[in-house]
């Protein structure tokens, strides 16, 4: 599947070259973008070597080095090391080129105050289903940023799942909260079931691929079918039957209070992070 990023063959460079990087590269590359169109600095010897040898793309140890000739650079270096890489690539940045930041908790205007003024700007909240073209990214331009650059920004995120653009900075902790770490409170589920199914004595291996295979087709049906989860799940849900007395444990154990109540924890600690 050709998108435009490959049709109109940007240069990107990546600042990091660790999880989120390898994903998004293999995501592009999958996308039909040029290896020629790629590279990455990354600073570890055998990250570099595992990337050249995995995906066939320049890996260099500088950032100064990546930047030359990139139309986008993102950064996806862990949040800490933000402010250092930028204050060491901010003089290098030509006035077109499109920075992207998918550091957790860096705000925009964070990421502006150490780029030169006007420089075309997003923040991406990215989630690690992304590993499996499968994610979900939450896009913020910032304010200048023209309609050209967020259209490049939100082709690039979809070469590694879906894309929701958003313009109040203020949903970003939500966001943070709800699908980016969101896929741990599923996992924590499919364990959860799992341990349910040994309990019934089912094999292990087996209770684990019940599990996974019916979060997975659960997930894929609400989304095909477009209906609404109460819907889905009454359909399910048969008189006296078996799910009815399911579903009874879990509601009087609170188990939609827990994951509102998971979701809203994440969403201050969030907050806290960010000094939002
Ligand atoms: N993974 C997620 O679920 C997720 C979700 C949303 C957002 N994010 C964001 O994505 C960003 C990257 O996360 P990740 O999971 O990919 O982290 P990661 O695997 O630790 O990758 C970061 C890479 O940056 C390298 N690095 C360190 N200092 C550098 C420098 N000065 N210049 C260039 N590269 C440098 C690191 O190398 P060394 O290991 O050698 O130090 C490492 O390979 C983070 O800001 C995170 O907040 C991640």
């Amino acid at each position: 599947m050709q998108n435009k990023v490959a049709e109109q063959k940007k240069v990107i460079a990546f600042l990091g070259g660790g999880a989120m990087a390898g994903a998004m590269i293999h995501g592009l590359l999958q996308a039909g973008l040029p290896i020629d169109c790629l590279r990455v600095a990354e600073p570890g010897e055998s990250q570099r070597q595992t990337l050249m040898r995995q995906y066939g793309i320049v890996a260099v140890a500088a950032n100064p080095e990546a930047l030359q000739g990139a139309d986008v650079v993102i950064l996806a270096v862990k949040p800490g090391v933000v402010a250092r890489v930028l204050d060491e690539i901010s003089p290098l940045l030509g006035p077109e080129v499109l920075v992207i930041s998918i550091a957790a908790g860096i705000t925009l205007s964070a990421l502006a105050s150490r780029l030169p003024s006007g420089q075309p700007l997003v923040r991406v909240m990215p989630n690690t289903p992304a590993l499996v073209g499968a994610g979900i990214s939450a896009l913020l331009p910032a304010p200048e940023t023209t309609a050209e650059k967020r259209l490049l920004a939100r082709e690039i995120m979809m070469a590694v799942g879906l894309v929701e653009e958003i313009d109040n900075e203020a949903l970003m902790d939500g966001i943070t909260a709800l699908s980016g770490s969101g896929p741990a409170y599923v996992y924590l589920m499919a364990e959860a079931l799992s341990d349910g199914g040994v309990a019934c004595g089912l094999p292990r291996p087996l209770a684990d691929r019940l599990a996974q295979r019916t979060l997975l087709g659960s997930a894929k049906l609400m989304e095909e079918s477009g209906l609404h989860p109460g819907v889905l799940k009454n359909q399910v849900t048969s008189p006296g039957g078996t799910t009815i007395a399911g579903l009874e444990p879990l509601e009087r154990n609170g188990v939609r209070g827990a994951l509102m109540a998971a979701v809203m924890a994440a969403w201050r600690r969030s907050k806290e992070l960010s000094g939002s």
